[in-house]
């Protein structure tokens, strides 16, 4: 690859140039290990749902065939341990050490499940806050908690395409806070957060910080520890391709675990879980988040998730996953800006994660027309918003050239001016 990180041509590349760079892409090997359908369409939603691994086909065969037909209950001697296990190898990914995070509910169940331990664990602190822009079930979670607590939930407002700064937070909390809930990622503009200088501002009031990773992990480094974070939830459904409900995951900081209780006391999190004991003893550790019997087969597909993300490398990830997105924004400001459409991510590639997001009023019918007629799958946040995100473990410089080349022609044939083809899920 030819085109270097942090400078966008000024001239857009080529369909030759973007074949030129897939034949040098050190990662084009992993496209082979997704099932990918011949003449199916340009995939550019890994942001929401990634690709199937081949290799998940083959575990989860195992599972149901041996494991589960063969094997019967006794299997669990196995599978009891899955939880912890598929987070140790989480944790790898997100900066965080062995025992720190565990694979388990969903992001949503477990927001609530570290949110409200901290409130329970700071009765003196009586506000939550977060990003008015933050993604909606974090917001609702958090609003849920503020409401069943007494407590206050302050939102505060941020830059649409920049996201919250550490200077926007530290504006917006003081004692009071007990947790400040942020994404590393921004769902809408892929704006990425300053983990370090948000966490400072955080605990200089004391307080304690929870990162969303969902859109982070797998395609952007993150290194949770080395920023002193303490508590954080994400999904494996995104760019870790661990299939649709795939169970997410919780990072709790070592030295914090055996001071937070969780407020769903579940025999999963129990000190002794098979001595059916008449009350609720907290396990030490990261196992006192589990609650009851974990989904099997979604935890061995985001473990083949994991195992897929670690042996390519987060940082030849985000490499490729720069390269694609800066190639596209070339694109944009050649063909898409002189057509009417906004730019709604950060320029700057060190600031934005791996997807863009593009402006336009007639963006609902020109998502669908693009996945319906055009044979590229994006995605639509309202009122305007088209994402189209770089996957970079199977999608090519091709298909992120054609994409951006797809929206171009469909916007000049003037497919946004009709009524929206309809579709339930955008
Ligand atoms: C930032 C973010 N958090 C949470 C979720 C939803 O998580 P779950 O459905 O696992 O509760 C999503 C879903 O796309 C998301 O983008």
């Amino acid at each position: 690859m030819s085109l270097p990180t942090g400078a966008r041509p000024s001239i857009a590349p080529t369909r030759e140039e973007a074949l030129g760079f897939d034949r040098s892409d050190p990662l084009a090997g992993f496209r082979d290990r997704f099932v990918i359908p011949t003449g199916g369409p340009i995939y550019m939603d890994g942001n929401s749902l990634g690709r199937l691994p081949r290799a998940t086909v083959e575990r989860l065969r195992e599972l149901t065939l041996t494991e589960w037909g063969g094997r019967l209950v006794e299997a669990w001697e196995d599978w009891i341990d899955l939880p912890i296990q598929v987070g140790d190898r989480l944790a790898a990914l997100v900066g965080a050490g062995p025992g720190e995070v565990l694979a388990c509910d969903s992001t949503s169940v477990n927001l609530y499940k570290l949110a409200g331990a901290v409130l329970d664990a700071s009765p003196n602190r009586r506000v939550l806050v977060t990003d008015a822009a933050n993604f909606p079930t974090d917001r609702y979670v958090l609003a849920g908690l503020a409401r069943s607590h007494g407590v206050e939930l302050r939102s505060f407002e941020s830059d649409p395409v920049s996201g919250p700064s550490a200077a926007d937070v530290a504006a917006a909390i003081d004692d009071d806070v007990a947790l400040v809930c942020l994404s590393h990622v921004a769902f809408r503009s892929a704006a990425l957060a300053d983990m370090i200088g948000v966490t400072e501002a955080v605990h200089a009031r004391g307080a304690l910080v929870l990162w969303d990773l969902s859109h982070s992990v797998g395609a952007v480094p993150v290194d949770l520890n080395g920023c002193g974070a303490d508590l954080a939830v994400g999904c494996t459904y995104k760019y870790l391709n661990g299939g649709p409900g795939a169970p997410a995951f919780l990072f709790v900081r070592g030295d914090l675990q055996d001071s937070l209780r969780p407020p769903i006391w579940g025999w999963f999190g129990h000190a002794d879980q098979f001595a059916f004991e008449d009350s609720f003893r907290p396990a030490s550790g990261i196992g006192r988040f589990q609650v009851g019997s974990p989904p099997i087969a979604g935890l061995a597909a985001a473990g083949v998730g994991a195992d897929l993300v670690a042996e390519a490398g987060i940082a030849a990830l985000r490499t490729k996953s720069i390269l694609a997105t800066e190639m596209m924004l070339a694109l944009y400001d050649s063909t898409l800006a002189p057509l009417g459409v906004g730019l709604g991510s950060p320029r700057d590639p060190r600031e934005r994660g791996s997807h863009l997001s593009f402006l336009h009023p007639g963006g609902l019918a020109l998502s669908r027309w693009l996945r319906r007629e055009a044979g590229v799958v994006v995605d639509f946040r309202p009122p305007d918003t088209i994402r189209v995100a770089v996957a970079p473990l199977y999608n090519t410089f091709a298909e992120a050239w054609d994409s951006v080349d797809a929206m171009s022609g469909g916007l000049a044939e003037g497919v946004h001016l009709g009524p929206p083809p309809a579709g339930r899920v955008t």
